[in-house]
């Protein structure tokens, strides 16, 4: 068990921060973390929770520890107690070079060409939901919304049919609002049990959904194992539920709170993808942890070898030494190429990067196009949370 103040951290780093609940996340995620870089607050700090670990608080400090994969390992996912030996999740938990030829492998499967060919049957689920939801009136946008589509979208490209996918309704909600009554185990054998027959079905007799796609590429020449292939599903499927639940989840929340520019994405519809990368840079809600496996001198301290640094990717896009005005959501920054951190940095940047960005560009175009003018609802309030991936926990609207 690590200490939580190590004598190699100087006592002018040490900060009262619980990453799982910074203070005030449930009224402001983004404010929450960014208490962190008020004036005076070094680059590198060391949060006493949680075991203890390093946070990196500076735009440019995220990005650059964030890329150095030879320094700073992958391995056990490690803030989150056990998560990582539980999940082994392949290539999210490889370093260079064994991650090189899996990450091909599951790039080659989700490559441009194919997340351009799924569109139809992304917009075919994203209509199906918002067609269920507008007599309504109003809804819960978490619940009812944001958790449903990319489980609904996810088991369209593995090719599930409709009526299995209430089993893995549960699931998703788990993953995304935890409420402690599974443990990590049951969570990860729930999802494998589920997600089993899929994978041997397409292993045996590949189809043109993504795990055959990726399966068939095999990997540096040879084929899948099964525990590795299950551990490769398993890094799909849960790289891209909650994720992609927490952006729309807070796109949506900007919309509703900016009425004009609901306005402005209906009447112009073909600025809706670089509104969709300027919403992802200014609503970031990823962080990763890192184990340093030598000494990493950074911000005038040294990351000892052994130690846990903290990624957050709020802390690099939302900081004004990296992007002007960083808070304004600006859809003209989106016409250019930026590098923020939504999607990660480096070697493990997102594989799934391009089909979030599709998602995102199908929802907005789906959801705008047939919702009328939509509001929060003034008798209940919106909610968040922390944690390695934050989000609305609820976000209820009226329309
Ligand atoms: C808006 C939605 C998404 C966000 C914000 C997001 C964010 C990220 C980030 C920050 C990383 C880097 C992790 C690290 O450096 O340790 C990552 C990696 C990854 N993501 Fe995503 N992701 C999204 C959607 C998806 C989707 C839809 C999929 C799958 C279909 C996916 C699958 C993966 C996988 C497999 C990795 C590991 C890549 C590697 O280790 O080489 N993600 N994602």
């Amino acid at each position: 068990m690590q200490l939580a103040t190590p004598p190699h951290v100087p006592a002018d780093r040490v900060v009262d921060f619980d990453i799982f609940n910074p203070p005030g996340v449930e009224r402001d995620y983004f404010a929450a973390w960014r208490t962190l870089q008020a004036p005076g607050t070094p680059g590198l700090v060391w949060s006493t929770a949680n075991g203890g670990h390093w946070i990196a608080t500076r735009g440019e400090l995220v990005r650059t520890l964030w890329a150095d994969a030879e320094r700073l390992s992958s391995e056990c996912l490690a803030v989150t107690p056990g998560l990582g030996e539980v999940m082994r999740f392949i290539p999210l938990q490889q370093d260079p070079p064994e991650h090189g030829p899996f990450r091909t492998s599951v790039m080659k499967g989700l490559a441009s060409r194919f997340v351009v060919a799924l569109e139809p049957k992304v917009e075919a689920v994203a209509q199906e939901l918002v067609d269920g939801l507008r007599p309504r009136g109003a809804c819960d946008f978490v619940a009812d919304f944001a958790e449903i589509l990319p489980l609904n979208i996810f088991l369209s490209l593995i090719d599930v049919p409709l009526e299995d996918r209430p089993r893995l309704r549960t699931l998703g909600v788990q993953l995304t609002r935890p409420d402690g009554s599974m443990t990590v185990e049951q969570l990860r054998d729930a999802a494998d049990d589920y997600l089993w027959p899929f994978i041997e079905q397409r292993m045996a007799a590949p189809g043109d959904d993504l795990f055959s796609r990726i399966l068939s590429e095999g990997v540096g020449g040879r084929p899948w194992s099964v525990d590795e292939a299950r551990r490769m599903c398993r890094n799909l499927l849960f790289g891209g539920l909650d994720t992609v639940a927490a952006m729309i989840g807070m796109v949506t929340l900007h919309l509703a709170r900016h009425p004009e520019d609901q306005h402005l994405l209906r009447e112009r519809p073909d600025l809706i993808p670089t509104a969709a990368d300027e919403l992802m840079r200014r609503y970031p809600t990823v962080s990763v942890s890192r184990n340093a496996v030598v000494d990493v001198e950074a911000d005038g301290v040294t990351i000892r070898k052994g130690d846990i640094v903290y990624l957050p990717s709020v802390l690099h896009n939302l900081d004004p030494a990296c992007f002007d005005a960083p808070d304004a959501v600006d859809y003209a920054r989106g016409l250019t190429p930026v590098r923020h951190t939504t999607m990660g940095a480096g070697a493990h940047r997102c594989v799934g990067a391009g089909l979030a960005r599709m998602e995102m560009i199908v929802f907005l175009r789906t959801w705008l196009a047939a919702m009328p003018a939509f509001a929060l609802d003034p008798e209940r309030p919106v909610t968040m949370k922390g944690g390695n991936v934050g989000a609305c926990t609820a976000l209820p609207l009226v329309w």
